[in-house]
């Protein structure tokens, strides 16, 4: 409505991000009433309809904020870090030839549960936005979670929590400092444990040795 209005007088309407509008793709990121993706729990921005708030309500939209989120225009923010962070480590490098049958790894029901647990989240960032200190913390151990706990995800599951550990770092987020304030805005749930858990595998692969190897072009 505030765009049609705007555009009707002739003005440029707010720019902002949407995709899916059925909170799977974690497009549309905002802070609303100043809380990343509004006062509604484990719901996106999509999802948030206009019954949850009164009528003649003001509604305060601001983008995220965040020094690794770099704001393009006004609720439009850059959040290429993530990208990053998942190219950092999200992949296998070896030559396996053809694509193996998917049933000829037997995965046990538990560890197929976690793993997708943690594989929901869906990289809106609001847990960066929500941090004081701006930290991806929740975000990257979701994505480590989600490849090191299949049987897939073991033979590189050192090397890839060393490179995306170490990649989040050098894209400029703050260091997690157990708030929490990710965990209560996560429109996904992802539990804070996944942190506790990505940061034993990194101690573990660092006493093991390992460096980040750079990525192939
Ligand atoms: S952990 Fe939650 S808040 Fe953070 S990017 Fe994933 S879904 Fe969004
Ligand atoms: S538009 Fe995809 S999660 Fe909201």
């Amino acid at each position: 409505m505030l765009n049609e209005r705007l555009e009707e007088a002739g003005e440029m309407p707010v720019a902002f991000d949407q995709d899916c509008r059925e909170g799977i793709c974690g497009a549309c990121s905002m802070m609303i009433q100043g809380t990343a993706h509004g006062p509604q729990a484990l719901t996106t921005t999509c999802q948030l309809h206009m019954r949850h708030f009164h009528d003649g309500e003001t509604i305060t939209v601001e983008p995220w904020r965040a020094r690794a989120f770099p704001v393009l225009k006004d609720l439009v923010v850059d959040r290429g870090a993530f990208d990053r962070i998942i190219q950092a480590g999200g992949y296998v490098s070896v030559s396996t030839g053809e694509a193996p049958e998917a049933n000829a790894i037997p995965v046990p029901k538990a560890l197929a549960d976690k793993a997708f647990d943690a594989a929901t989240c869906i990289g809106c960032g609001a847990c960066v936005a929500q941090c004081p200190n701006g930290a991806a913390q929740l975000f990257t151990a979701a994505k480590v979670a989600h490849l090191g706990l299949l049987p897939q995800g073991q033979p590189e599951r050192d090397q890839r929590v060393v490179a995306m550990v170490e990649q989040m770092e050098a894209e400029g987020f703050g260091s997690c400092s157990n708030y929490r304030e990710c965990e209560a805005v996560c429109p996904k749930g992802i539990s804070i444990d996944w942190i506790a858990r990505m940061n034993r595998d990194y101690l573990r692969a660092k006493l093991r040795g390992v460096e980040r190897v750079p990525m192939k072009a």
